[in-house]
């Protein structure tokens, strides 16, 4: 695997296999790569010929007082587990590669409504970042497909309407939530948690199947939030959200609503931010 940082490199490999008529699959990440991530990897590997991964900690996506500062930044670990998950190639631009007037003076993209809610309420501005770097990173790399977790229920959303309406032509995968054994998802930030933040931690997924088992049983979505959230505090964490929406656009399901729902919560324990979804059958 090879390893590249500026985009005259970048474009340079891609262009080559792109000549040889290979289909390029892409996978944007942040590093401090765990089996979530190499899930993405496996996943672009099957639907294409050459997969390159990104690993940059994007700042615009950080709002103040985040952890952007102490994010874990851990390139040479995850070089090599990219390698070992057969991933041709690693970009891996510093700030001035993506930002080269600086990242508060970077244009801005912005998806409307569908960031309103959730993630977009707690985190003002969070997916403008995320907007934007995803949009920089499909420019440079130009990938056929790209790949995106399942995890990050908002965020693919984010991005499949950022492609619809840019129309830009990179076809998007999302791949399931990987989680520990206790069933927590998996995430770069589980590590910020101490050993007993730890053990509280999969009360987020057993409220998440509580939510759903609730929701078959016929009780009423507002009863079941309000409990939800109970059992949350209860468990330590300070709930951001924990509520059920509409998969498709996280609208409020409406009475008899036969769309696709989803139970989706946020919340802290001490200082770490956890997420975490789950899709009703
Ligand atoms: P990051 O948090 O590193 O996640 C990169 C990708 O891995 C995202 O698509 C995310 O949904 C997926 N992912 C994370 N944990 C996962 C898990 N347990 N199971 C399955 N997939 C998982 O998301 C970002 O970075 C950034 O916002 C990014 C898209 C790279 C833009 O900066």
């Amino acid at each position: 695997m090879r390893t590249v940082s500026d985009a005259p490199s970048l474009r340079a490999a891609v262009r080559s296999w792109r000549n040889e008529g290979q289909r390029i699959g892409f996978v944007p990440t942040m590093g401090n790569l765990h089996a979530g991530h190499y899930a993405l990897i496996e996943l672009a590997r099957k639907h294409a010929d050459r997969v390159v991964a990104s690993v940059f900690v994007n700042p615009t996506q950080f709002g103040p007082g985040e952890d952007f500062a102490r994010y874990p930044r851990t390139l040479a670990q995850d070089s090599v587990g990219l390698a070992e998950h057969q991933c041709d190639l690693l970009f891996a631009p510093d700030v001035e590669t993506m930002y080269p007037f600086g990242p508060e003076h970077a244009i801005r993209i912005h998806v409307p409504e569908i960031t309103d809610t959730l993630e977009g309420a707690h985190r003002p501005g969070h997916f403008d970042g995320v907007a934007t770097v995803v949009a920089k990173l499909f420019t440079l790399v130009a990938p056929d497909l790209a790949v995106f977790g399942r995890k990050d229920w908002q965020q693919l959303l984010v991005v499949r309407r950022l492609v619809r309406e840019l129309v830009l032509p990179v076809e998007i995968l999302d791949a399931p939530t990987v989680r520990e054994p206790d069933g927590l998802a998996m995430s770069s930030r589980n590590q910020y948690l101490d050993t007993a933040q730890r053990s509280a931690a999969p009360q987020m997924h057993a409220t998440l199947e509580w939510m759903r088992e609730a929701f078959a049983e016929g009780h009423k979505r507002e009863a079941i939030e309000r409990v939800a959230w109970q059992r949350l505090e209860r468990a330590g964490f300070v709930p951001d959200y924990v509520v059920i929406r509409r998969a498709r656009d996280l609208a409020l399901p409406g009475e008899d609503d036969r769309e696709k729902l989803l139970a989706l919560a946020a919340a802290r324990l001490g200082a770490t931010r956890l997420i975490d979804n789950l899709p009703f059958d």
